[in-house]
């Protein structure tokens, strides 16, 4: 083998490798694995749950969705403050994590909160069930989030709320991108915390023919 084959030949196995890298980076969309829960408890900067409360202002008595809880960092904080009539479903398309999540919830005494397996993409509720349904770190790891968009206008009562939070890594979706699917799927924009990198958006839908004030 010349100097010169054995170059292109590495340089054509780098380029290769650098190929798979970004396909894995851009293309994979398997759910969050469950052996890297750990790192799920971290709270993110501007995605924490006093920014949740902030943007979502969870209220006594409400019935909300959560869509991918993993650990449950989210849900275990949003749960109490329905109190003991509110309830709180959370749905998850991989049932270790509704294990987990169900597991703390039983340890700290919380027995409001309802667990189903289910691809957020067809949620298996009806029309108009939640006061407000909210995702953090979920909607870009789960294939067309359109679809769950539209499916989470659906199953929102008409004055009632969406909260995206989304952080920059690999599934991130930028909040531009965001506000469009959201547009197409008769959601409009209200309010958001944070910068695009990091963020925590609310939305409402559009069938709520004047926007109704969220309290404070
Ligand atoms: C990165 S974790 C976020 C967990 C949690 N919200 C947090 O911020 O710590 C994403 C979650 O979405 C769930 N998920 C992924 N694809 C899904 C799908 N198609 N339907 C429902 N949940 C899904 C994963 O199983 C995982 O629990």
């Amino acid at each position: 083998m010349t100097v010169l084959t054995a170059r292109r030949t590495r340089w054509g196995l780098a380029a290769a490798g650098g190929a798979a890298a970004a396909a894995w980076w851009f293309g994979d969309r398997a759910p969050y694995p469950y052996t890297q829960r750990g790192l799920l408890d971290i709270p993110l900067p501007y995605l924490t749950c006093a920014g949740l409360d902030e943007v979502l202002r969870p209220r006594p008595g409400e019935r909300i969705l959560e869509i991918g809880p993993g650990t449950g960092l989210q849900s275990l904080h949003v749960a109490p403050q329905l109190g003991p009539v509110g309830r709180l479903d959370v749905v998850d398309i991989q049932p270790e994590m509704l294990d987990h999540v169900t597991r703390r919830a039983e340890e700290r005494g919380i027995t409001t909160i309802t667990a189903t397996e289910s691809d957020a993409r067809t949620l298996p509720f009806a029309e108009e069930t939640f006061d407000a349904v909210y995702l953090v770190t979920a909607l870009g790891e789960i294939p067309e989030p359109e679809r769950v968009l539209s499916e989470a206008a659906r199953v929102l009562a008409p004055a009632g709320r969406l909260v995206v939070g989304e952080f920059f890594d690999r599934h991130w979706i930028p909040f531009g991108r965001l506000h469009r699917l959201a547009d197409a799927s008769g959601l409009h924009f209200e309010v958001r915390r944070g910068p695009t990198l990091a963020y925590l958006a609310r939305f409402q839908p559009c069938r709520s023919t004047h926007p109704v004030p969220v309290p404070a």
